[in-house]
């Protein structure tokens, strides 16, 4: 198993055993500096100095890292954007919170809800984008080390990312298993287990409170031998992927393609620094992004067939599965009243959640949307022209410097709570101290209790 291999983060801490989700990701701040910080923005590195980069042979070991950013285009949203994001559209299903959904204790309660997601993300119709497409060009130069993606849509696998390179750091719909007796089972939706017969059938998706695939343990050791970190589409907000952006060395260049600056952090060399002379960002629609660094090293031909000659292979390949589809559609039949009752709930929250995040009927659709938005991009740069350009840069230094005062004001408010801590400690003490002298003057043998315990200290915390 390889979860239980220790994975130290570049100042030494442990992040091994951290489940998805968790936040205890330990902070050492003794290291010494490397990259320069604080540098004028003409210092930064841009799209241009990480093309250099590639060309030059000085990134021949490239690692990405995705999230669900590089999806939309295709027609899945994301999570977190606000108002289009999956987490703002789950109202319906009546959830504790939204993140329950992907968690595993809820979804041994209630499973419903999960499944219903699953009917309508199911992959399918969903057709890789062109950020998809970049991958599997960097993997056909031989410079693509390793691709981790947050995503469990599969569309790198159809993009034509092999599996020894892809970590599915999530998992994902590829394969499913009983929750129970664990059995693999066959790629299909029935949630009921055909091994044991009485568990259910969960995708090899990691929830909330899972460990992540061994997979992913194995190959994070391929940061140390990066030599370029780009990361695209993600908010960078769960743990542990998002630190996975300190395993690379202090000096190794990182570039971040995204609408919003993300993975900004509040202690030196932990998380991104656009204010120094190492990592770079360009904010904006990551396809943009991707096609605008394919003009720079010469691939942008390269990527535009590579793109319609895949979504031309796929297209072809799902309407032949369609066609011999057709048997499947007695299985009805063969279900239970409870199953049957089971599936009408689904069907009903899946209906929900088509009414609220509009998503591509079919393959078409999904193509339909990613040339729309290839086009309107066109023309908006045709339309802005340098103007254009100079505002993207002000925007993104306006935005950096935003993360940056944010960041630090979060360093301020985990301060403010150590005080608290500390300042209880105190408190309890003085009382420790005051009991023990009242104490001294009454029974000497009467047990001291301090008033306030360690646990309630943590509590109060928490509240
Ligand atoms: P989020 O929804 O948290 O973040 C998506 C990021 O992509 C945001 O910063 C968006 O601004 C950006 N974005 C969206 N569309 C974009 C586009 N076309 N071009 C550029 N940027 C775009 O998604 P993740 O970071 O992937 O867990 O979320 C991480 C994990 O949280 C997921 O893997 C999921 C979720 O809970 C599981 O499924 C287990």
């Amino acid at each position: 198993m390889y979860n239980t291999v220790f994975i130290f983060d570049r100042m030494g801490a442990n992040i091994s055993d951290l489940n998805l989700g968790s936040n205890d990701y330990p902070i050492d701040v003794s290291l010494p500096q490397v990259p320069n910080m604080n540098v004028p923005p003409s210092e930064r590195p841009d799209l241009k100095a990480i093309a250099n980069l590639i060309t030059d042979g000085k990134a021949k070991s490239i690692i990405t890292m995705t999230g669900a950013g590089i999806s939309t285009a295709a027609g899945i949203p994301d999570f977190r954007s606000p108002g289009t994001g999956l987490y703002d559209n789950l109202q319906k299903y009546d959830l504790p919170y939204p993140e329950a959904i992907f968690d595993i204790s809820f979804f041994h309660e209630n499973p419903e809800p999960f499944y219903a997601l699953t009917k309508e993300l199911y992959p399918g119709k969903f057709l890789p984008t062109k950020t998809h497409y970049f991958l599997t060009l960097l993997h056909h130069k031989q410079l693509l080390l390793r691709a981790f993606t947050q995503n469990i849509d599969t569309l790198e696998r159809l993009a034509g990312v092999p599996d020894d390179i892809l970590v599915e750091a999530h998992g994902s719909f590829a394969s499913a298993r009983c929750v129970k007796c664990k059995e693999m089972a066959a790629n299909d939706m029935i949630p009921r287990c055909e091994h044991c017969k009485t568990g259910i059938v969960k995708p090899e998706i990691t929830f909330f409170g899972e460990s992540l695939p061994d997979r992913f343990f194995k190959c994070v050791r391929d940061f140390e031998s990066a030599d370029l970190l780009i990361v695209i589409g993600t908010s960078l907000k769960v743990q542990p992927f998002a630190s996975l952006i300190d395993q690379v060395d202090m000096k190794t260049p990182r570039l971040l393609i995204n609408r919003e600056v993300a993975g900004v952090g509040f202690y030196p060399f932990q998380g991104f620094d656009f204010t120094s002379d190492r990592d770079a960002v360009w904010l904006g629609d990551c396809d943009e992004g991707v096609e605008e660094l394919c003009e720079l090293l010469g691939w942008r031909k390269e990527l535009d067939v590579l793109y319609a000659a895949g979504h031309a292979e796929l297209k072809k390949l799902w309407a032949e599965e369609k066609e011999r589809a057709g048997a499947v559609a007695g299985k009805l039949d063969d279900q239970t009243a409870q199953e049957r009752e089971e599936s009408l709930v689904i069907e009903r929250l899946a209906e929900d959640l088509e009414r609220t995040v509009r998503l591509p009927k079919d393959a078409e659709e999904s193509e339909a949307w990613e040339e729309k938005g290839e086009k309107e991009r066109e023309e908006r740069k045709k339309a802005e022209g340098q103007a254009g350009e100079e505002r993207r840069k002000e925007e993104t230094e306006r935005k950096v410097m935003e993360a940056v005062r944010e960041a630090q004001a979060q360093e301020v408010e985990i301060e403010v709570t150590t005080v608290i801590v500390e300042v209880k400690r105190e408190e309890v003490e003085v009382k420790v101290e005051t009991a023990v002298t009242k104490n001294k003057t009454t029974t000497a043998t009467e047990e001291v209790k301090p008033e306030v315990t360690e646990q309630e200290i943590k509590k109060d915390n928490v509240d």
